[in-house]
């Protein structure tokens, strides 16, 4: 629970991001005439991005809100977090085939939403093919995710330091699958066509976010870095330390941190892609 709680206190960037998605797209979300609609997010975390942005838009009868997350942590934290009748949380990955997951008896869902997970999954092809799968004909769904992040080109770089390489040897996995493409919109655009939705729009968001004081970044860090589980508790400070200073490399401090380290700002540029899809 201690990751999920602590995502939790330290997504002030995604929840930004999910609030203004939705403020911005959800208008294309084609909702039911009888107002019974059914909605799965996909990649829930902890949950209150679902609650909080999602339950609200909701039509006052719908009929059911399925929160899914591949991590057995956050799936326990947001039921314990959000009982309602209508509302569960499911373990699910999206990344594997839906037909040798539990989550292959659910009902199809009127619509999917998915805030910051895709970029998780390596095998694109696979996510849409499972997401067209789960949602109703003429269903409809909409996902933000990242496309590039300065985070990624420091985990590649640590990757290959001596000191940090041992808990990074899968790190390409961890690395959005559209970090290096020159077409983001494009390409995610196709793979979409490919698996059979016909009625889609891609936009890429160029974004930027300001982690206010070292101690902002390094929660924010601790809480969404897939790697510093794997590294032993005492050195878990000098790996923060080492991102740090690459942070410094790539000038991303706004601030001098030797002036004052608490009050240093970090700025992290980065793409976001907008999809919205219907069956
Ligand atoms: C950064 S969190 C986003 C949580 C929430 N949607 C939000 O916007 O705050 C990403 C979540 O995606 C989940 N995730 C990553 N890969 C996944 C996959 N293949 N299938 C399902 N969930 C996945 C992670 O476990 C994590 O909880």
């Amino acid at each position: 629970m201690r990751k999920a709680s602590l995502y939790k206190r330290s997504n002030g960037l995604q929840r930004r991001d999910a609030k203004q998605t939705i403020e911005e797209f959800s208008h294309f979300l084609q909702w039911r005439s009888d107002g019974c609609d059914s909605l799965l997010d996909i990649g829930c975390g902890s949950g209150d991005v679902t609650i909080d942005f999602l339950l609200p838009i909701l039509p006052t009868k719908f009929s059911k809100l399925v929160g899914v997350d591949m991590s057995q942590e956050m799936i326990e934290f947001a039921r314990d977090q959000y009982p309602h009748p209508k509302i569960l949380f499911e373990k699910f990955d999206l990344g594997v085939d839906l037909e040798k997951q539990q989550f292959r008896n659910e009902e199809p869902f009127d619509h999917i939403t998915s805030f910051y997970c895709l970029h998780w999954v390596q095998n694109q092809e696979k996510a849409i093919q499972n997401m067209y799968k789960l949602l109703k004909p003429d269903g409809d769904m909409l996902l933000v995710f990242l496309a590039q992040n300065p985070i990624f080109e420091i985990y590649k770089q640590m990757s290959q330091s001596k000191k940090w390489a041992k808990y990074m040897i899968d790190c390409d996995n961890f690395i959005s699958p559209y970090q290096y493409s020159k077409n983001a919109a494009d390409q995610f655009g196709k793979l979409l066509y490919s698996n059979g939705f016909i009625e889609y729009s891609v936009e890429i968001r160029e974004k930027f976010f300001v982690f206010e004081g070292i101690d902002l970044l390094k929660k924010s860090v601790k809480a969404v870095n897939p790697f510093i589980e794997r590294i032993p508790l005492h050195d878990q400070d000098a790996f923060f330390d080492d991102y740090l200073n690459l942070v410094i490399k790539m000038h991303l401090s706004l601030d001098d941190i030797h002036t004052n380290s608490k009050t240093c700002r970090f700025l992290t540029p980065y793409k976001l892609i907008v999809a919205y899809a219907r069956k």
